[in-house]
């Protein structure tokens, strides 16, 4: 299946993931449609996307600005949300409120756009969520996106079964080379890189372009749904 002229929203597509997956999207002759929160980044993202690209400032933490984005935009083909913000620290430290703030962005945000989305999906369109490798593979500090990543593997099964014959799936990404990790210095974030590459079977950490290519079989592969794709280079197999 092609993308060529449908309409695809890709919450997140100012940065990182979602934004290889925008670039990945128009390159292949879709109108990408990419919102987020700051009108700068979507600027300066947009500018490296070649092709029909339409940008929305949207706060999907927001149920009413959820809602308004979607009527504004109208029926369309395929629904990508990379989007998630906030706070990580270990379990006994991190405050609940902090928790909150994480589950309230990636688990209830993408609740959110499925929600007013999937009745605006053309015949043979889908939504792919955005999970993590932490599911399966925790880390010390990282509880609540375990968490979160988990629930948002269950509500993908269960969506699939619901919204039928809406495809529902997600990707799973392990460590990538983004901009989520700006707030390291660049010392200890090229050490983490550097360490977690050469303890992953395939010996790198990944780009966003190798993770923003499952996005794409997702969207076009027709007998795919309830399916939480794992690309995360042998990560639970460290
Ligand atoms: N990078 C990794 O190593 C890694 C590993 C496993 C899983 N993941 C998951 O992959 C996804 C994408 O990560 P990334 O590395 O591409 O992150 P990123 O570069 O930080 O991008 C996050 C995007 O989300 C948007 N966003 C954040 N909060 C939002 C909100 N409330 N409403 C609308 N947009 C919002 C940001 O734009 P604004 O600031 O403009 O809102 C930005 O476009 C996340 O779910 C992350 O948990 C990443």
């Amino acid at each position: 299946m092609s993308l060529r002229g449908q309409k695809v929203i890709v919450f997140g597509g100012s940065s990182g993931i979602g934004l290889s997956v925008a670039e990945l999207v128009a390159k292949e002759g879709a109108h990408v449609i990419i919102a987020s929160r700051s009108r700068e980044k979507l600027e300066r993202a947009a500018r490296s996307i070649e092709g029909e690209v339409s940008l929305h400032t949207v706060d999907m933490t927001e149920e009413k600005s959820v809602r308004d984005f979607f009527a504004e935009v109208g029926a369309f083909d395929h629904l990508v949300n990379t989007a998630a913000d906030g706070p990580k620290g270990k379990f006994l430290e991190l405050e609940t409120t902090q928790a909150k703030v994480m589950m309230e962005s990636k688990y209830w945000g993408q609740y959110h756009t499925a929600k007013f989305g999937a009745p605006l999906l053309n015949k043979g369109g889908s939504i792919t969520f955005t999970t993590g490798v932490l599911s399966r593979k925790p880390m010390v500090g990282t509880s609540i996106l375990s968490a979160v990543n988990g629930g948002l593997e269950g509500l993908t099964r269960a969506l699939a079964f619901e919204l039928q014959p809406i495809r529902v799936n997600a990707v799973s990404p392990g460590i990538v080379k983004t901009p989520l990790y700006d707030g390291m210095s660049e010392a200890d974030r090229e050490r983490y890189f550097s360490e977690t590459a050469e303890a992953l079977p395939v010996g790198k950490v990944a780009e966003a372009r190798d993770i923003a290519e499952a996005y794409l079989y997702l969207m076009k592969n027709s007998f795919s749904t309830g399916t939480v794709l794992h690309v995360d280079g042998g990560h639970p197999l460290m």
